[in-house]
């Protein structure tokens, strides 16, 4: 062990890395269990993403239109054009209902109707009777603060349990031994500089997204994927990852999100001929299609030249017709960020507004109990002993290639539940720990030094930006062939500036160059995978839209991509089948059709 670190030693039955929803849910649930847990947060946890999330959380709970777990699974399974496993989503729709109410019942302040029922309102691609009904109101909302109304309660929730968590420890790398099981987790504690190993039977990723891959998004600055990037660098693949969502109604410059619950509201887009134009593109649902929908006929509308402004550069939402009293109860912290991010009164004037970089529908391969998958030849779901992975880290995948809103809430506090459950299936509280290897954690330290001290000629900022346009501009909501290599080719470049990164501040304490550093390696490393594995699927599914390969490809390309990273930079490819199957007879396959909304 390198002398200038020296290491606290933990031991727990469960460590959980991430303290939003998914971590807190999984946190809550492992303390209720009695199994002894250790949630690490880089943040505080009620500064995790999830605060942020506005519009709802769906469930088929049926308190405002007729509805039905199955309908609610269609929709999904069609939102993900088909690249969903059946078996996982079944799983989520119908543990909705429960997992839902559990939260109302831990206290989560819903909005109510007249009843006194939580309040649901439609969010674009919900429908009712199997997509050929009308929308399904089905967003549970607590007005736009869904998100900051679930993560208090969860958090009150585990404190109540007393949960144990370690806050602002920056978590490095996972500790894998020679057999390929997961035995914990290396950490570097921000506050005082000092370095912790933690020893699990089960290490649970929850480390969400990477958004701050592109320059405009509606993510944190801390969605830096980290969990995803220790993954790559243990040699284990992610999924999917060349999925990626933009979502419709981010403010125009600002990138901060409008939530779709306007829409849900009865809020309209139009163009600069003042042309409700989504009723051209998607006649049933209109506004309410789904998000690579709606982000796609705007991008058109741009390209053909009925963009708004005077650079012809963005769409306008339109909420100034509905009543300010539903504005001021229903989406009261919408009306302020506008107000403050784009100078706009929404009881007054349309926003101006862009598709944004919103959520990964790829991530770590997981099954529906939240266990990781190494797949293989032989066995395509096999799992990596000792490891996890849940929320937006994950890809279940309940997601597939698009995800519809709503279900993001959902995944966290479903799957963060279910991991729970199996963690308690698996481990039993106090059993012995194998011993250490006894260089654990010791490649860690390394990596961590060498960007503490790295003396290159590069700060951190000027390659994160780099790579953030690059994104941005070759990856963005269409794709071809020659803008996916030339992205592929100007990433790889930028990737090699890492070499020369030069550091000021070589101290341990809340070294903010430091933890920057290493959040831009996980970055580079996801965004690299993202553009190989988009280069790679020559079709147009979800949120891929290929103008090269404009149709879905069912017979070539209905299977999961799967992305190695070596650690010379080199991408590795290769696919797992979908799970075309349900797990009861409760519900039937929804074999893949023409996806129209
Ligand atoms: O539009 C929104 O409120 C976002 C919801 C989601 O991403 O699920």
């Amino acid at each position: 062990m390198p002398a200038a670190y020296p290491i606290t030693d933990h031991e727990y039955d469960v460590v959980i890395v991430g303290a939003g929803g998914a971590g807190l849910r999984a946190t809550l649930g492992t303390t209720i269990e009695g199994l002894k847990t250790a949630c690490i947060t880089k943040v505080f946890p009620t500064r995790s993403h999830t605060v942020a999330a506005q519009g709802g959380i769906a469930a088929a709970l049926g308190n405002m239109s007729n509805d039905d777990w199955r309908w609610h699974m269609y929709d999904t399974v069609k939102g993900s054009d088909w690249l969903g496993d059946q078996d996982a989503i079944e799983y989520m729709c119908r543990q909705a209902i429960p997992a839902v109410i559990e939260l109302e019942h831990f206290g989560v302040p819903f909005s109510r109707t007249e009843l006194g029922q939580i309040y649901q309102r439609p969010f674009g691609g919900h429908m009712m009777e199997y997509g050929d009904g009308a929308p399904a109101n089905r967003a549970c909302a607590a007005a736009d603060r869904t998100g900051h109304a679930i993560i208090h309660t969860l958090y009150q929730q585990s404190l109540r349990n007393n949960a144990e968590f370690f806050v602002e420890y920056f978590a490095l790398d996972l500790i894998m031994d020679d057999e390929g099981i997961c035995r914990g987790v290396m950490a570097w504690n921000l506050e005082d500089g000092t370095i912790h190993r933690f020893r699990a039977h089960t290490v649970m990723l929850a480390t969400g997204g990477y958004g701050r891959a592109y320059f405009s998004c509606t993510s944190a600055h801390t969605c830096t994927g980290d969990g995803n990037a220790m993954v790559l660098r243990a040699g284990l693949p992610l999924q999917d990852m060349e999925f990626i969502q933009f979502h419709p109604t981010g403010i125009y410059g600002a990138g901060c999100l409008i939530t779709e619950g306007a829409r849900g509201e009865g809020g309209y887009v139009t163009n600069s001929e003042g042309e409700r134009f989504m009723e051209r593109y998607a006649p049933h649902a209109k506004d309410l299609a789904s998000r690579d929908v709606v982000s796609r006929s705007m991008t058109v509308e741009i390209r053909e030249g009925r963009g708004c402004g005077p650079l012809k550069d963005h769409i306008l939402l339109h909420l100034e017709h509905l009543d300010p009293k539903i504005l001021h109860e229903r989406l009261p912290g919408i009306s302020e960020t506008a107000k403050i991010f784009s100078g706009v009164d929404v009881t007054r004037e349309p926003i101006p507004i862009l598709p944004t970089v919103h959520y990964d529908m790829g991530g770590i391969p997981t099954n529906y109990h939240g266990e990781v998958l190494r797949p293989t030849e032989s066995d395509p779901d096999a799992i990596v002993p000792g490891l996890m992975a849940i929320g937006e880290a994950a890809s279940v995948s309940v997601h597939g290639a698009n995800r519809l809103g709503c279900n993001s809430l959902l995944d966290i506090v479903v799957f963060g539940r279910a991991a729970a459950h199996r963690a308690a299936e698996l481990v039993r509280p106090g059993m012995a720990h194998a011993p250490w290897v006894s260089n654990s954690g010791d490649e860690s330290i390394a990596r961590l030094d060498a960007v503490r001290h790295a003396k290159g000629g590069r700060k951190t900022g000027e390659i994160r930006s780099a790579m953030q346009r690059v994104m941005q501009d070759n990856c963005a909501v269409f794709r071809t062939a020659e803008i996916l290599e030339e992205g592929v080719v100007k990433l790889d470049a930028v990737a090699k500036t890492v070499g020369d990164l030069g550091l000021s501040d070589r101290s341990m304490i809340w070294n903010s160059d430091l933890f920057e550093a290493l959040e831009l390696q996980n970055l580079m490393e996801q965004a690299v995978v993202t553009l190989h594995s988009a280069r790679n699927r020559t079709e147009s599914r979800g949120a891929h839209a290929r103008e090269d390969y404009p149709e879905r490809d069912d017979e070539n390309w209905l299977k999961h991509t799967l992305s190695w990273l070596d650690d010379t930079g080199k991408v590795r490819l290769g696919s797992r089948p979908v799970h075309l199957f349900t797990l009861s007879n409760e519900v039937q396959v929804f074999p893949p059709k023409a996806r129209t909304y």
